[in-house]
C-alpha cells in the first residue's frame, strides 16, 4: 500500500516535472489529483484497508498530495515564465524597421473648388438640387426658351443618346426641374457635369463641370444678382475683388449679363492668366425669362428671378495656375501629387 502511494507520488512528481506545457501539467494534475485521480481513487478505498493501516494510508496520502500540489505550482509558475517568453519573442517587432509609406489620397481640385462655391451659397440660404445627366432637350432646351431651331443650340451640340434624349449640354436643365415640382420661394444651387461634342484640346473637354443657380420670389430684382454674385466673387477670391456686369444674351433669362471678376492673379492690372484685360469672365446670369416662368406654371406677373451658370473648370484652372484643361480629367497621380 505504502509503496503504490510512493509510487503515484513518484510518478506523479515526473509528469509534472516533464510537462512541456500548461496544458500538459493540467492534464498530469486531473490524472492523479482529479476526482478519478489515481491518489483520490487511494482515499477513496481507504475503507478496503485495515484498521491500523487506514491512518497510516490516510496520512500518507495527503502528504504526497501536499507534495504533488507543492510541486504542480512550482512547475505552473515555471512555465507560464517560460511560455510568456516565448510568446514574446515570437511576437517581437522590430521598431527601428522603417514604415511602410502610405500614399495618402486628397480631393481633386475641382472637388475643393465645388466645396468652396457650394459653401458660398449654402451660407446664404440656397438649397443644393442635383439634376439628371441624362435628360430630355425639352428639359435642357425647349423649356429654357430655346426652340429646336434656335441657334443657340447649335453652341451647345451635345451627345444625343436618341432624338429626344441627350447627355445635357448645360446644368440650367436643372431650373426646369426644380420649378416644376416646388413653388416659389426658390434659392437653389445645382452643381454637375455637363457635356458638349467638343473637339479635345487645351481649353475644350466633352465633358466638364457646372454650377447653376436660381432665386425666384416677389421682388427680386437685378439688385439682388448683383449683390449675391459680387459677393461670391469676394468670397471666392478675395475681399477686395471687383466684378462688372456685361450685357449678353441667353435665351433663357432677359435682360442677360456676363460677369467678370478683376482678376485675382495681377489685381487688375493686366498679366497672362487675364490676357492683359485685368478681367475675368466667371459666369453668365440674368433675371428669369418670363416664357420660362409661366412654362413651369408660374406667374411672371407676380414672381421674378434670377439665374446663372459658372464654369467650374475655368474657375479651378484661374485659381490653382492650371493651364490645360485634359489635366484635370486624366487622373495622373503626378497632377494630383502637385496639391498635396
Ligand atoms: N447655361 C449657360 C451656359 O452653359 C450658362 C448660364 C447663363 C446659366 C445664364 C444661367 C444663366 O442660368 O442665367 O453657357
Amino acid at each position: 500500500m505504502i509503496q503504490t502511494i510512493n509510487t503515484i507520488l513518484n510518478d506523479g512528481l515526473q509528469v509534472i516535472q516533464s510537462a512541456k506545457s500548461q496544458k500538459e501539467l493540467l492534464d498530469a494534475k486531473v490524472a492523479v489529483l482529479g476526482k478519478n485521480g489515481s491518489l483520490t481513487s487511494i482515499l477513496r478505498n481507504l475503507k478496503s484497508f485495515s484498521a491500523e493501516e487506514r491512518p497510516i494510508a490516510g496520512k500518507l496520502v495527503n502528504e504526497a498530495r501536499g507534495k504533488l500540489e507543492q510541486a504542480f505550482a512550482t512547475k505552473f509558475e515555471e512555465l507560464k515564465i517560460l511560455e510568456l517568453t516565448a510568446r514574446l519573442e515570437k511576437e517581437k517587432i522590430d521598431i527601428t524597421v522603417p514604415s511602410q509609406k502610405r500614399n495618402m489620397g486628397r480631393l481633386h481640385p475641382m472637388n475643393v473648388v465645388k466645396a468652396k462655391v457650394l459653401e458660398y451659397f449654402v451660407s446664404m440660404g440656397f438649397t443644393v438640387d442635383e439634376s439628371p445627366e441624362i435628360e430630355t432637350d425639352r428639359y435642357n432646351f425647349d423649356m429654357l426658351n430655346t426652340p429646336v431651331d434656335h441657334p443657340a443650340r447649335n453652341l451647345q451640340d451635345t451627345l444625343f443618346v436618341t432624338d429626344k434624349i441627350l447627355l445635357r449640354s448645360q446644368t440650367s436643365a436643372g431650373q426646369i426641374r426644380k420649378m416644376e415640382k416646388t413653388a416659389p420661394p426658390i434659392k437653389m444651387v445645382s452643381p454637375g457635369r455637363v457635356y458638349r461634342a467638343d473637339e479635345i484640346d487645351a481649353t475644350h473637354t466633352p465633358c466638364f463641370h457646372q454650377v447653376e443657380g436660381l432665386v425666384v420670389d416677389k421682388g427680386i430684382t437685378m439688385c439682388d444678382l448683383k449683390g449675391i454674385l459680387s459677393g461670391f466673387a469676394r468670397y471666392f477670391f478675395s475681399a477686395d475683388t471687383k466684378t462688372r456686369f456685361r450685357p449678353s444674351h441667353f435665351p433663357f433669362t432677359e435682360p442677360s449679363v456676363e460677369v467678370d471678376a478683376s482678376c485675382s492673379a495681377c489685381g487688375g492690372k493686366g498679366c497672362r492668366v487675364c490676357k492683359g484685360t485685368g478681367w475675368i469672365e466667371i459666369l453668365g446670369a440674368g433675371m428669369v425669362n418670363r416664357n420660362v416662368l409661366s412654362g413651369c406654371g408660374i406667374d411672371p406677373d407676380v414672381y421674378t428671378g434670377f439665374a446663372f451658370g459658372m464654369g467650374l473648370d475655368r474657375i479651378t484652372a484661374i485659381l490653382y495656375g492650371i493651364n490645360d484643361a485634359r489635366v484635370s480629367f486624366e487622373g495622373d497621380i503626378r497632377f494630383l501629387k502637385q496639391f498635396d
